[in-house]
């Protein structure tokens, strides 16, 4: 089964790039850009990482990012990542990024963004991969900060597909976002939003109707609710869900309690990814080798979830047959 995994080919559709900053590249960039973070080793860091809920990885994973300073850096670190999609048979990736993270700190939008599509452009000549990217709110901070996020990605529309939602679940509802994800709408962006990971089969219902969503990040709470299941079956709404950090962060206790097959089942267009995978302990192939061992897939439920996420792309229906 490991082989069959490693020679699948795989499509990333929730992977956020400030999450794939591993402990020794966070070393690199705080010696170079002379940061001084609170650890001694990078051992010292993967130790700190023990979580025991959403809010108690956000608080470690917004502080490391400190080390993130010049255009090189976010270069650099997307880099490493693309060379990691290469070892894993990816062929395609939709990447997050939250400017809040890096502007709130001095840093220019257009720093982080010039960083991060300079190395998806060579990823896109040089390794084959293709990419797209997604600009993400911060929804513990207000809409409008939102609002100012939005206008300053106007100018780099080509760069970016569509706009998300991500950070804290609990207290900020999709209801807060409801007039920017409009306004993104109008200005061409497609949505995206995180649901139903620690939050309510509600809160995915609200995302639907009120955020406009193409798909939902996570969305796995939705099997609380038979009538939401059905509905997300019969429309192909995409859930990008993602196994190791569900356990890492204490969504389900163990693997084997992981709801990833039930939902493959009922008909979901349901996709297997990596989230923060640096501090999750693991990437696209450690997600699919942690599913098939705790749960009983076969390999045609395992390619079901590439097929999946090719239906689910944002890339334009040519692409799509070009990848199946
Ligand atoms: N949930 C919410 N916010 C996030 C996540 C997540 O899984 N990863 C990075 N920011
Ligand atoms: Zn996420």
């Amino acid at each position: 089964m490991q082989d069959f995994i490693a020679g699948l080919p795989k499509v990333e559709l929730h992977l956020h790039i400030e999450g794939t900053l591993e402990p020794e590249l966070m070393f690199e960039f705080a010696q170079r850009n002379q940061v001084q973070i609170p650890f001694d080793s990078p051992e010292a860091v993967r130790n700190a990482y023990q979580f025991h809920n959403l809010q108690s990885f956000l608080d470690i994973y917004y502080q490391g990012a400190n080390v993130l300073l010049h255009e090189q850096d976010f270069f650099d670190l997307t880099w490493a990542y693309l060379l990691r999609c290469q070892d894993d048979n990816v062929m395609h990736t939709e990447i997050f990024f939250d400017p809040q993270t890096h502007t709130d700190r001095g840093v220019s939008f257009e720093t982080v963004i010039n960083g991060i599509h300079g190395a998806l452009v060579k990823g896109e000549q040089e390794l084959g991969i293709s990419s797209q990217l997604i600009m993400c709110f911060l929804r513990h901070l207000s809409e409008e900060a939102a609002f100012t996020t939005l206008e300053m990605a106007l100018p780099y529309k080509d760069k970016i597909v569509g706009v998300g939602l991500d950070s804290s679940e609990l207290g900020h509802p999709p209801q807060k976002f409801e007039q920017v994800f409009a306004k993104a709408l109008e200005e061409g962006f497609l949505t995206v939003a995180h649901a139903g990971e620690e939050g309510t089969p509600q809160n995915i219902r609200d995302t639907l109707s009120l955020l406009k969503v193409s798909r939902v990040d996570h969305g796995v709470a939705c099997a609380q609710d038979e009538s939401l299941m059905d509905e997300l079956a019969q429309t192909r709404m995409p859930l990008t869900v993602c196994p190791l950090s569900n356990t890492k962060l204490k969504v389900f206790a163990q693997m084997q309690e992981h709801n990833i097959a039930l939902l493959l089942r009922r008909g979901l267009c349901v996709t297997v990814n990596s989230d923060d995978p640096a501090y999750f302990g693991g990437y696209m192939t450690d997600n699919f080798n942690a599913i098939a061992d705790a749960l009983p897939l076969t390999k045609d439920e395992l390619a079901q979830f590439t097929l999946n996420a090719i239906e689910a792309s944002f890339v334009d229906e040519a692409e799509k047959i070009a990848m199946v």
